[in-house]
């Protein structure tokens, strides 16, 4: 890349859309990154280098790219910033679309995918042939039976055609899936285990995945370029795979309880087989997050929506677990308290995973509702999410606590989150909850009954057990 001469934008300043850009940006010096957003709040605090969510390791990108390359810009000037641009990723979000009967529904709400892709068809000019980069994904449902569900390049060159009158002259479609995990992503983006770029399959396409090899340059890893519909098709099914894995050892789990096993043990010694790998193998109280229950319900649908009946049938079974398992784990809490309403419950962690301020899709907002519909009185601890991200996540998941006065969102204060309390419940696997003096935590709990219920399994028994704890539950032990 020479410098200074090609330059990439990402619609969407959001976990994706930010992080590619920062990690592009700190790793390529000679490239231009342009992140824009519709939201001026977010563009703010980019632009005053205020990290808008907590992930590990940003900050030094987020240095070398702002301070040292000083090629990364943040604005919410979307068609200035798309003009200027050779490569454009669409990283906007595809949220859960909310059913006003039934709660969440199983489509994306598409609205501000569908403006990204307007507004990027109005800059449309065949004098400046753009790459457009799909990253988003997302699930829609089909009115007429039996059509198969179009693909996101499709929608893309649908919504460019209403503009265009030949789109294929000004963009061409590249599915490039973002695999990054958060927590880790900075690890995941800076060394991915594979890039992989879906194009058309003519001179045009080969071309492309060239131009995009040029902007990865830099990164030392292997591409696999396929044909667009296998890249989305591929990352619908990556996202499959990790959460059946997850739902494979939950499903273990209480059967190690009943037999007197242990569902660590079952991970190394699957794990320790190279043909299965040691990676998400962890039993959890279910997994969350913005991706892995969508992608299913999409893949789902799209197998029925073609009659593979069968097909559509086991992968649902991955989701039925996810959701057996939640069940189980609230009943198995609640049973051990006869009186709810005298009941003090503490939750450790809220972000659907460690190491994240997100909590989009957390598996603990089911046992903060559960709980709460109960008459426990329930706090909530969490070392980075924060009170407003509590509230929206517990509307979005469909949990009217608005009405309810028998909980307290406590961030990162034990003290108040512990204080009287009958019980603390890991939620969420923090690496502080492994060491956090319990001593000093039993101490200002309820004097004559508390419990100890670890979801997480991450927390030795015994030294609780000395403390004091009348019973401590280790999940899948
Ligand atoms: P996000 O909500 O963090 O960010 C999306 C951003 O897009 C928001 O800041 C929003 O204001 C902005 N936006 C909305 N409409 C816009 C428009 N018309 N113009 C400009 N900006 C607009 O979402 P995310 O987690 O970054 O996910 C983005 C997409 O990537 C989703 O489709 C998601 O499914 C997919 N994805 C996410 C992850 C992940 O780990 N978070 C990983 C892989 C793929
Ligand atoms: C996941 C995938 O790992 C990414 O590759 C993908 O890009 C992303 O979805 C996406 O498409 O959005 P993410 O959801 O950020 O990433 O985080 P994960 O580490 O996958 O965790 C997802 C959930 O599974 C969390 O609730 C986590 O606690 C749970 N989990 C994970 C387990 O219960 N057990 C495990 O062993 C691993």
């Amino acid at each position: 890349l020479e410098e200074g001469k090609f330059t990439v934008c990402s619609v969407g300043a959001g976990y994706v859309g930010s992080l590619t850009s920062i990690i592009l940006a700190a790793q390529q010096p000679n490239l231009k990154v342009i992140v824009c957003d519709v939201n001026q709040d977010l563009i703010n605090s980019w632009s005053d280098q205020r990290y808008p969510f907590y992930e590990p390791e940003l900050d030094r990108q987020f240095d070398i790219a702002v301070n040292q390359n000083k090629n990364i810009k943040f604005t919410t000037k979307i068609t200035d910033a798309i003009q200027e641009s050779d490569a454009i990723f669409i990283c906007v979000n595809t949220p859960p679309k909310k059913d006003l009967i039934s709660g969440l529904g199983k489509e994306s709400d598409m609205k501000y995918f569908d403006l990204a892709c307007q507004t990027i068809a109005s800059m449309g000019d065949p004098k400046k042939h753009r790459i457009l980069i799909e990253k988003s994904t997302f699930q829609i449902q089909l009115n007429i039976l039996g059509t198969v569900p179009v693909g996101t390049h499709k929608r893309i060159h649908g919504i460019l055609s209403q503009k265009l009158s030949n789109p294929d002259d000004c963009y061409t479609i590249v599915s490039m899936p973002e695999f990054l995990a958060e927590g880790v992503a900075i690890q995941n983006l800076l060394f991915p285990d594979r890039i992989v770029v879906g194009t058309p399959t003519d001179k045009n396409g080969m071309e492309t995945f060239e131009v995009i090899k040029g902007i990865y340059s830099n990164f030392q890893t292997k591409f696999i370029h396929v044909k667009t519909a296998s890249s989305e098709l591929g990352k619908l099914f990556a996202n499959a795979m990790l959460a059946q894995r997850i739902s494979s050892i939950n499903s273990m789990s209480q059967l190690c309880e009943t037999t007197g096993a242990s569902v660590q043990d079952l991970s190394k010694i699957v794990g320790s087989d190279k043909r299965i790998g040691q990676y998400f193998l962890n039993a959890s109280p279910a997994f969350g997050g913005s991706c892995f229950e969508k992608d299913l319900q999409s893949l789902v649908y799209i197998l029925e929506s073609l009659g593979q009946t069968d097909q559509a049938m086991y992968w649902s079974q991955v989701l039925h677990m996810n959701q057996f398992q939640k069940r189980r784990l609230l009943d198995m809490i609640i049973s051990e308290f006869p009186n709810p309403s005298e009941t003090v419950l503490t939750i450790f962690g809220f972000a659907f995973k460690k190491n994240t301020s997100d909590t989009r899709m957390t598996p603990i907002a089911y046992f903060v509702n559960g709980l709460i519909e109960k008459g426990f009185f329930v706090r909530i601890h969490d070392p980075q999410a924060n009170e407003r991200g509590f509230y929206l996540e517990m509307e979005m998941q469909g949990f009217d606590i608005a009405e309810r006065f028998n909980f307290q969102f406590c961030g990162s204060d034990y003290n108040k989150a512990v204080a009287n309390s009958n019980a603390i419940i890991i939620g969420t696997e923090w690496d502080e909850y492994i060491t956090t003096n319990y001593r000093n935590i039993r101490d200002q709990m309820n004097q004559s009954r508390a419990l100890f219920f670890d979801l997480r399994s991450i927390v030795d028994e015994e030294p609780l057990k000395y403390l004091g704890f009348e019973k401590v539950f280790k999940l899948g032990n």
